[in-house]
Order: structure tokens, then sequence, then C-alpha cells
């Protein structure tokens, strides 16, 4: 589909929205140690202090910090006890994404609509309020372990939500340019790609964007198929990758094999200026994907005249594409955790609304190093 069609589908589906959405609200994150976590993400990322929650604050069995860089918003949250949801997801997950949330001007409708059309409740409609206002939520289940929480707030003037209060910290790293959630892509176990796209047309009311199939996705060893979802008015996009048939073992598979099943893969995130951002991220000792230099003899022809100067990308390893409406910037971390699973991707737009189908190839096979290296392809 090409971008024509892609800009065609939001215009249709915007007089008929049953799920409106104003992008995502927050990423929230199941992990062993929530106070080292915030620590990691603050000084490698950028990110500011904004909200905790935890014993202190009422809540017994569990603690929550909200960090924030611009619209980028992370929930960090840790068990204070076995025999939690929350440590089972760990166990079986290792360090994970459980929640993306979803803002929404009507957490009851986003519940009522969704469950109509054959979601499955995670959260009953549900109104926290505290001295500030209050904040709706609801929520629905999504592949493997996965929920997505729809946020309303508009009637809240504190920091985060009831239940939390302000972290005030005197440790404010810098930050490092990154923006907002430009897409969150799901893994999802073979064959399972097609009921996952029906469940985000059916259920949420998205559209199927961009196709890509094993063809488009393989290198010598392995292979995935991919179908990217947005909502209505393009704000909110998720990627759906499954495992296909290579020489050898697919990162997808290898992914469902060290989360225990399907879960979020990637969060990519946008930045205005990719040279600084990873520079940046770079000298706070967070490593990317390696890029041959043959990469960058060709790259050009590819995909013409680009604004930036090549030298400094080839040095930080950010890869190009370009589609009908622009071009593209992003660049792929190596696994943020030690099993090889959540990885976050760095991206710049320049006109362009695609995904960056034309460095697969390059991509595939520097992660392909990466899963030999582990001993797993
Ligand atoms: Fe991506």
């Amino acid at each position: 589909m090409d971008t024509t069609t892609i800009q065609s589908a939001f215009a249709n589906n915007n007089t008929t929205d049953f799920l409106p959405l104003d992008g995502t609200d927050y990423v929230e994150f199941y992990v062993g140690n929530a106070k080292q976590a915030a620590h990691f993400y603050k000084t490698a990322f950028g990110f500011q202090s904004l909200a905790y929650a935890g014993p202190e604050t009422g809540m017994k069995d569990k603690v929550s910090y909200v960090i924030r860089q611009h619209k980028l918003t992370f929930v960090l949250t840790t068990p204070l006890r076995i025999n939690n949801p929350i440590a089972d997801h760990i166990y079986k997950h290792g360090d994970g994404v459980k929640v993306l949330a979803l803002k929404v001007d009507d957490a009851a409708s986003a519940f009522e609509e969704t469950v109509k059309r054959g979601a499955k409740p995670y959260q009953e409609t549900t109104v926290l309020k505290d001295d500030d206002g209050e904040v709706v939520l609801s929520g629905i289940h999504t592949y493997g372990d996965t929920v997505h929480l729809f946020v309303e707030r508009k009637n809240y003037t504190g920091v985060f939500m009831p239940g939390f209060r302000a972290w005030k910290s005197n440790y404010n790293p810098t930050e490092t340019g990154l923006l907002y959630v430009d897409h969150c892509v799901g893994n999802v176990g073979w064959n399972q790609m097609n009921p996952w796209v029906s469940f985000y047309e059916q259920v949420m009311g998205f559209k199927n964007i961009l196709s890509f199939d094993d063809n488009d996705i393989s290198t010598e060893y392995s292979a995935l198929m991919s179908k990217v979802m947005s909502n209505g008015n393009g704000f909110v996009k998720f990627p759906i990758n499954e495992p296909a048939e290579g020489k050898k073992k697919s990162q997808v598979e290898e992914y469902l094999d060290f989360y225990n099943g399907e879960g979020v893969q990637h969060v990519a995130i946008a930045t205005h200026d990719i040279v600084k951002t990873v520079t940046e991220l770079q000298n706070r000792g967070i490593e990317f994907l390696s890029i041959p230099a043959s990469y960058y003899e060709t790259v050009l022809d590819r995909v013409g005249k680009i604004d930036e100067d090549l030298q400094p990308l080839q040095e930080l390893g950010v890869l190009i594409d370009r589609d009908e409406e622009g071009y593209l910037l992003q660049i792929f971390s190596k696994p943020l955790e030690d099993r090889p699973t959540l990885f976050f991707e760095i991206i710049q737009r320049k006109g362009a609304k695609s995904f960056g189908k034309g460095n697969f190839k390059a991509l595939f096979e520097a992660l392909e190093r990466e899963q030999d290296a582990r001993g797993n392809l």
C-alpha cells in the first residue's frame, strides 16, 4: 500500500472513529527493581522525575516511579512481595512492557465500545479521585500479557494521577531530545499476525496501513512478516510482527523464546535531531546495532539527497530510508536488558510516514550478528 492510500485511510476513518485516541498516554514497564530502572532511564536517556507511588502514598504491594521527557512518559513498576501478578509477570517475562496506555476523552465509552466488539476486559471503568480532580481508567487485553489502558484525564490537574505524589529529585540529568512515542511494535506467535490485525481492525477500529511479507523482510537466514496498524488520526501506530520460515531461527522466535510469549518488541521514540540525540545516548553508554561501512557507500544512490552530512550518520550507525513523501533517519538499540527482548528505536521523520523498509536487510543482518553471538541463530 502506498502512502497516498495511507492518507485516505486516515481521512475516511475520521468521521466514523468509535475509539478516538489522542496518542500514547504512557508506557508502563514491570521491572525487577524500579528504583534502579528509573535511575537508568534518567541517566542514560535524560528522563526527568515526575511522580511516585508506593507504601508512603497508600500503595501497599508495589512501587511505581513516573519519569517524563517532553510528551514521553514511562512508568516503572515493581512488586514488593511474592504472590502478586506483577511478580508473576516478571518471573515469566523478565523486565518488559505491561501497559500501552492510550489517551482518550471518554474512558467509559472506550471500554464499552471495545468490549462490545470482542475485547477481553482487563479493568472495568474506574474513577480515581483526589484533591486535584479525577482520572478515569479502563482497560482491555491485547497480545500476550500486554494490556491497553484507556486514560481520561481531562478533569485532572495533578502531577500524574490519584495515588501518586510529585517526585522531586536532586538529580536532573540533561534531556536527550526524546519527544514522544512514534510507534510500538508487538511480536506475536506463528500464524498469529492476522488474528491480531483483525483484533485491531474490529475491536479498536484501526486500519492496516502497510504490510511486509517474508520477501521484504528476509535475509540469508531469518525472516519475519509485519503489518502496521494505525488508529484513525494516525497518532497511534502498532506494527505486528510474526516469525517466518528461514534457514535458521527468526529473530521474532528468539524474542518469543526469551519473553516466554508474545509482547512488545520495540518502542520507537521520535526526535527532531537524531545526530544530537544518538551522540548523547552513546556518550551515556547506550549501545546500538552497528552497521557495516558498505551500507553507507550506496545509501545515497538509493535515497537521494538528504539535508544531513553522511559522515556523522555513518559514525553513529544511523540508517536512512525514503518513501513518496520524504525520508526518515532511524537507529536501533541493542536490547535494554539481559534477555534479548525489548529494545528502542530512535527515529527522525523528515516527511516520510513509513517504517524504513529499505533498511530491513541491513538491519536484520546486524540483528542476526547479535543473535549469532548469543548462540540463538
Ligand atoms: Fe520500528
